[in-house]
């Protein structure tokens, strides 16, 4: 009997490229340069193993509900998503950053509602709920740097690598909500019914990050 597919979801973009290597060293590497690809599904050098190549938010949509066994997503998207619905088993440690809060340099909003421009608006209603602070999200999906300077909000919660973008953007970063990786996911069903060869790649990960 042929044994089933394993379908391995993995981030588009700059995690990609740190995400393949990781893999390589796991002995999974794909048949064709899936960086130049537009291709979304991949063979590779393992029969029975897939790569997807999606975008990250997508990621843990796909592994929660098993279209993929296992997937590599920012812990910043797993947090927005939530991750009631799958094992979160390894820290790649790839794609370091952190997940802050921002606002103008020039600060001075006094407000009792402060208004929060972010796409993690789960993530945010969480945090200020925590702190007891009132606020109004306001969703975007891009561009967020310029919410406070166009008068949209009085405050950020975004993703800060070097603080390059606050920066430029006359914004400058407050408080620390998370600090963000990249981590594999396991859908929950996939982690009983195909254990030896997810235990396998997760072992093989674990020594290639620890050996970097
Ligand atoms: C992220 C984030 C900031 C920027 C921060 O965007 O949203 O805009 O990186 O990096 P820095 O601190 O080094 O300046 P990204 O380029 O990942 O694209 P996105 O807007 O699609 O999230």
């Amino acid at each position: 009997m042929k044994s089933a597919n394993l379908v391995i979801a993995l981030t588009k973009g700059r995690i990609l490229e740190e995400t393949l290597p990781l893999f390589a060293a796991a002995d999974i590497v794909p048949t064709e340069d899936i960086t130049k690809s537009r291709k979304l599904l991949f063979d590779t050098n393992v029969e029975t193993v897939k790569l997807m190549v999606i975008r990250g938010s997508d990621v843990p949509t796909y592994v929660e509900f098993g279209s993929a066994d296992m997937g590599v997503a920012g812990k910043d998207l797993i947090l927005e998503h939530g991750s009631d619905g799958f094992y979160e088993p390894l820290d790649l440690q790839i794609a370091k950053c952190r997940l802050m809060t921002a606002v103008p340099v020039t600060d001075q909003t006094d407000s009792d509602v402060l208004k929060v421009a972010t796409k993690f608006t789960n993530i945010a209603k969480h945090y200020f709920a925590e702190q007891g602070r009132q606020v109004e999200l306001i969703k975007l999906n891009g561009a967020l740097e310029l919410a406070p300077s166009l008068g949209l909000a009085d405050s950020i919660v975004d993703i800060v690598d070097t603080g390059k973008t606050l920066k430029a953007n006359g914004l400058e970063p407050k408080d620390l909500i998370a600090d963000i990786s990249s981590r594999v996911i396991v859908n929950k069903a996939s982690m009983k019914i195909k254990n030896a060869i997810i235990r396998d790649i997760l072992s093989k990960l674990s020594t290639a990050v620890k050996a970097k």
